[in-house]
């Protein structure tokens, strides 16, 4: 999915013209000025906390980002970048462990190095999750400021929802009364039109499956137009909509790029106050002090490698590792959860498929030009047009005894078991004409890890997911592909689809002999990074033995020190993270600013 293609232009990195923008490889940086708040980590939550806590000018803040400047980048403003592939020089070239359910693959797990982290090189798709999400939080952690009425607050007011690439009629396609129309992040509805839509929408008009006018009103079931964080045919990231450049002109906001933090300390022995960090072409590590606080926005993976190799974690483990422990906090890097996914394609009959401007380099600088020209056409949509969120069919007796012995895993009793996506092309390498659809376990059972490597601390962490270890998720992902089986098998698609390909025809031609070897086997050689990685520094009630963080998103029994990422929070919130997270980091600069 994230291959490289080459292409006919190169980009160049602009150079950083604001002010406030320093790049630790060459400049001299400004530390010995105080700042309030130390911010680690320039992604999605970071890049919220650094604007919304400037907005009051007496108040510092200090952002360090290891990874460069994002203007100029094309690859990350070209919507269709998803699919062509986002360079390696933007990600950290992550891999999991060998997943022990999952045949002992070894599956890569990229993550956003760059100002506006994972937003800069992600599915662009906008999901806010159920309303029961939210509420089993607030019930989870003891404070109603996680609830969904208060979260749909915020969830408005970040946004821009603006007039899709194409500008079409957007009516009946979205409910304006539950978005934000002046907000710094700019959203969209599919800029472009697909063969493929239509099939889909005529499939509905003909079925029970519902079609849900707005998937992001706290009711996430059935099919759905997508959103994507797409403005006037662009991608918007963290750093476009929350670091621009009336925001980095701000005196009270420092940002530092290709600064890599390796620990925070406690200058005097007992509050954090001390980020220790160096530049990425230079070892010699450098301190920035915070008179307030430290607050960790490096995302899932990078936040609890950053507090283990500061001592703050299971004691027994680090000491084994020499690390000195400092704080004994032993869920940090535990309970991850991460969305489980696979992706299975057909041949189509059609020839107007995205696959030409991945496999044809004159489509491809065509539909760039047209981008280039006008931000119009394919390279302007996002990675998904129409989503389908879906529970199983309860009155299936396999389904009941799914129930019966796990249980719901989803937060609401009508919030969706699995998610069903359409993808307009082949997401590997081939000369044809392709469907793709994504099949996803929304609310998964197995939890992983973050752990350090004994012997490299400070290098890239081992990832383990977990993928399937739990046979919940193998029952549900079963039911996923029966539905999406069945929803193909009438209606306009038997004309539409020619030949499954890669061992799925022989998976097709096993349902109904009750026979899942080759399901199965599809399940764990298919399954992909589902990167909605929660969970490593998770939210529990104050004073709970479990967790990292209280409910205010304070370490537990340590001062000076907050985590404001995805990281926090204890399950993945239905659907996909990035505008949980955009969310969580709105409603945290608020209660960061009334502790002031
Ligand atoms: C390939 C991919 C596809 C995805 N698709 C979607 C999607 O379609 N829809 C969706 O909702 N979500 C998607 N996500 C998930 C979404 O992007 C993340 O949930 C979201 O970005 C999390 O925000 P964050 O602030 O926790 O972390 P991030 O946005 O990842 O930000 C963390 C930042 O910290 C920096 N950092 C890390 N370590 C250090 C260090 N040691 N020193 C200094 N800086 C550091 C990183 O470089 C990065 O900029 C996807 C993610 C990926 C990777
Ligand atoms: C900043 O702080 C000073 C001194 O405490 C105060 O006089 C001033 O009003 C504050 N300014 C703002 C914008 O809050
Ligand atoms: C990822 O790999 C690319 C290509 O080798 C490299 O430029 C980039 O710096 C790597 N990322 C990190 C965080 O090391
Ligand atoms: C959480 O929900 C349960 C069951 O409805 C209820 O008994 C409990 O009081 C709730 N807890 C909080 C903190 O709201
Ligand atoms: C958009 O469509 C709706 C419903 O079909 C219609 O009422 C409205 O007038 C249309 N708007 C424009 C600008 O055409
Ligand atoms: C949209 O992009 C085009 C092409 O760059 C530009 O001319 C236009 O001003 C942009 N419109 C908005 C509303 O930003
Ligand atoms: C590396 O960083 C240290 C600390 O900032 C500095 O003293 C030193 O001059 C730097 N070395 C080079 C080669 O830039
Ligand atoms: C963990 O280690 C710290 C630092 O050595 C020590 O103060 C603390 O008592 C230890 N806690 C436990 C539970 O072992
Ligand atoms: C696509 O198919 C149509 C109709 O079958 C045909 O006219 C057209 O030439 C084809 N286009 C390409 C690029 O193959
Ligand atoms: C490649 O795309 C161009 C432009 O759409 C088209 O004219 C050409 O026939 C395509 N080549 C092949 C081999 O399909
Ligand atoms: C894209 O458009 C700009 C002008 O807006 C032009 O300078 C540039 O050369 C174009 N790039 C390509 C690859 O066509
Ligand atoms: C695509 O077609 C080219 C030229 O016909 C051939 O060399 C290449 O192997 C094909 N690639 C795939 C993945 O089928
Ligand atoms: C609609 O459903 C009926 C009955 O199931 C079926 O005969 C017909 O082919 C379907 N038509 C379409 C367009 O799906």
């Amino acid at each position: 999915m994230l291959k490289t293609t080459s292409v006919a232009f190169l980009s160049v990195l602009a150079p950083i013209c604001a002010a406030a923008v320093y790049d630790a490889n060459t400049d001299a940086l400004p530390l010995s000025t105080l700042h309030d708040y130390v911010i680690v980590g320039g992604g999605v939550a970071g890049s919220v906390l650094a604007n919304r806590l400037t907005e009051d000018a007496n108040v510092s803040v200090l952002l360090l980002e290891a990874g460069p400047f994002h203007k100029g980048v094309i690859e990350t403003e070209v919507p269709f970048y998803f699919w062509l592939g986002i360079p390696s020089t933007y990600q950290w070239n992550y891999t999991t462990v060998p997943q022990s359910s999952a045949n002992n693959r070894i599956i890569d797990y990229p993550r956003g190095h760059i100002l506006g982290g994972s937003s800069a090189i992600n599915g662009l798709v906008y999901d806010r999750a159920a309303s029961s999400d939210f509420d089993k939080l607030a019930n989870m952690t003891g404070d109603s400021g996680w609830g969904w009425d208060s979260m749909l607050s915020y969830y408005e007011k970040l946004e821009t929802f603006g007039p899709p690439a194409d500008g079409h009629n957007i009516t009946g396609q979205f409910d304006p009364a539950v978005h934000g129309f002046s907000g710094p992040l700019g959203v969209s509805l599919p800029g472009y039109s697909q063969t493929l839509d239509a099939l889909v929408l005529e499939s509905l008009n003909n079925s029970t499956y519902p079609y849900n006018e707005d998937s992001n009103n706290g009711d996430e079931l059935g099919f759905a137009w997508q959103v994507s964080t797409i403005h006037n045919g662009t991608r918007t990231t963290a750093a476009t909509a929350y670091l621009a450049d009336n925001y980095l002109a701000r005196p009270n906001l420092d940002v530092v790029v290709n600064a890599f933090v390796t620990r925070v300390l406690a200058s005097n022995g007992s509050d954090i106050d001390t980020v220790e960090f160096h530049a990425v072409d230079n070892t010699t590590n450098v301190n920035a002090q915070a008179s307030r606080e430290v607050i960790m926005s490096a995302g899932s993976v990078n936040t609890p490698h950053i507090l283990l190799n500061s001592g703050i974690g299971d004691n027994a483990t680090l000491s084994a590792m020499n690390i000195t422990p400092v704080h004994h906090l032993p869920s940090v890097g535990q309970n991850m959860s991460d969305t489980t996914v696979i992706y299975v394609s057909w041949e189509v009959s059609s020839n107007d498929t995205f696959d030409p401007i991945l496999n044809n380099e004159t489509a491809r600088a065509e539909a760039f030009a047209q981008w280039n020209a006008t931000r119009t056409g394919r390279m302007a949509n996002g990675a998904i047009n129409l989503q389908g969120l879906l529970r199983m069919n309860e009155s299936d007796p396999s389904v009941q005894s799914i129930y019966q012995q796990y249980g719901e895993s989803v937060a609401g009793s009508s919030d969706p078991d699995f998610e069903m996506l359409f993808i307009d092309g082949f997401t590997g390498t081939s000369n044809g004409t392709y469907m793709s659809m994504l099949f996803g376990v929304l609310s998964p059972m197995s939890r992983g890890s973050i752990t350090l490597n004994a012997s490299d601390p400070m290098g890239p962490p081992l990832i383990d997911p977990n993928y399937f270890a739990s046979e919940y998720d193998v029952l549900v992902m079963r039911q996923a592909l029966l539905t999406g089986f069945e929803f193909l098998s009438t209606g306009p698609w038997p004309s539409y689809l020619g030949q499954p390909v890669n061992g799925l025809a022989e998976v097709i031609d096993a349902v109904g002999t009750g026979d899942f070897t080759a399901m199965d086997e599809l399940m764990r050689n298919g399954v992909q990074n589902g990167a909605h990685l929660v969970a490593t520094s998770s939210m529990s009630p104050y004073g709970a033995d479990w967790g990292v963080v209280d409910p205010d998103l304070r370490v537990k029994g340590l001062n000076g020190l907050r985590v404001v990422d995805a990281s926090v929070y204890p399950f993945v919130p239905g659907g996909a993270t990035q505008l949980p997270t955009y969310c969580l980091a709105e409603r945290a600069s608020d209660v960061i600013k009334a502790s002031q």
